[in-house]
């Protein structure tokens, strides 16, 4: 018998290593053939396919597609472990379908992606890109000094926060919006009551909100959720914050309604397709902060998430449960 059939193998997308996290491998490799893609960013999808076929085991990031036929097309295929709270971008059916466990990495990312979407919230509320442009550009001058009517923006304190969603981050950006003096409604399917947040319905939510945030996963429920009739239905002169998933948001609807003038400002971490394309409508939306898909980007939550989706992978792969396990 060939000694490699004897070991499980891993297919990894990404060096978790490379995140100043040397040696969280080294369990993993012990047992395993490891296999890391170190190309310039994701596997093309041809390369996915072929260095994924035989692998046990898959640790990969949420710029990996991993649909259907690719799932076919690994036999072996018993672990896929996502560095990654959103699983979107896994088939989750096919996946169970065939018994593969599916492990994600929540919890590790939550107050780091809440603490972005206060940071987005004021940026947005308080103009913080374009008063960058500003002093940059040069525009700030001895003619134009500091003036009473400069860069006006809005409050957090005594606004009206309305969250789509409230999971982990949901309610740790509530904490965060009571800090500031904010009230705090909330709309979740299942309606559970969380401290200092009033429940309400979700029309009620669009309704009363100062500023939106969206916090639910991307599934065929949530698709869209905020569409046309949603943005229509939100307060005038209301602020929108996505660090979820840009699929949630109707994208189109919410260009609209910041050229009108309907909406405020909107600030996005998160797009139906990322990377925003070079011809992207948005670029041209006035009112409209943008960030590169960056909630869990700080230097301590990354690290948390690598070894965390290699824990995952070593679990499953040794029969173990997973540390946190999708479905
Ligand atoms: C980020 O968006 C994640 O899903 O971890």
């Amino acid at each position: 018998m060939d000694p490699l059939d004897a070991r499980t193998r891993v297919f990894a997308t990404f060096d978790p290593e490379s995140l100043g996290t040397p040696g969280i491998l080294t369990p993993l490799q012990e047992r395993s053939e490891v296999d890391i893609w170190d190309g310039e960013g994701p596997p093309p999808a041809a390369e996915l396919r072929k260095r994924a076929s035989g692998a046990d085991g898959l640790l990969c990031l949420l710029t990996d597609r991993i649909d259907a036929s690719l799932i076919e097309g690994c036999p072996r295929l018993r672990v896929i472990s996502s560095m990654s709270v959103g699983v979107d971008h896994i088939d989750l059916v096919a996946a169970g379908r065939r018994g593969i466990l599916v492990g994600n990495t929540p919890g590790v990312l939550v107050e780091t992606t809440a603490d972005l979407t206060l940071a987005l919230m004021l940026a947005a509320a308080r103009r913080i890109p374009e008063a960058d442009r500003f002093v940059r550009e040069g525009r700030w001058t001895p003619e134009r000094p500091w003036a009473p009517d400069m860069l006006l923006g809005v409050d957090l304190h005594g606004a009206t926060l309305g969250l789509v969603g409230l999971g982990a981050i949901g309610q740790a950006v509530a904490r965060r919006a009571l800090g500031f003096g904010m009230r705090v409604v909330g709309w979740t399917r299942s309606g559970r009551p969380v401290p200092g947040v009033d429940s309400v319905s979700l029309e009620q939510l669009l309704q009363e909100a100062d500023f939106v945030s969206v916090h639910v996963a991307l599934t065929n429920e949530t698709q869209g959720l905020l569409g046309p009739d949603e943005i229509a239905a939100m307060k005038p002169g209301a602020i929108l914050v996505n660090t979820a998933r840009g699929g949630i948001v109707d994208e189109p609807a919410l260009a609209a309604a910041l050229t009108s003038g309907h909406l405020k400002a909107a600030a996005l971490d998160v797009f139906a397709s990322e990377p925003l394309q070079a011809d992207s409508p948005l670029l041209a939306t006035p009112n409209l902060v943008l960030a590169p898909h960056v909630g869990s980007a700080s230097v301590r939550t990354r690290q948390r998430m690598a070894r965390l989706a290699v824990d995952n992978l070593a679990a499953g792969l040794d029969g173990r449960p997973l540390v946190h396990s999708v479905g």
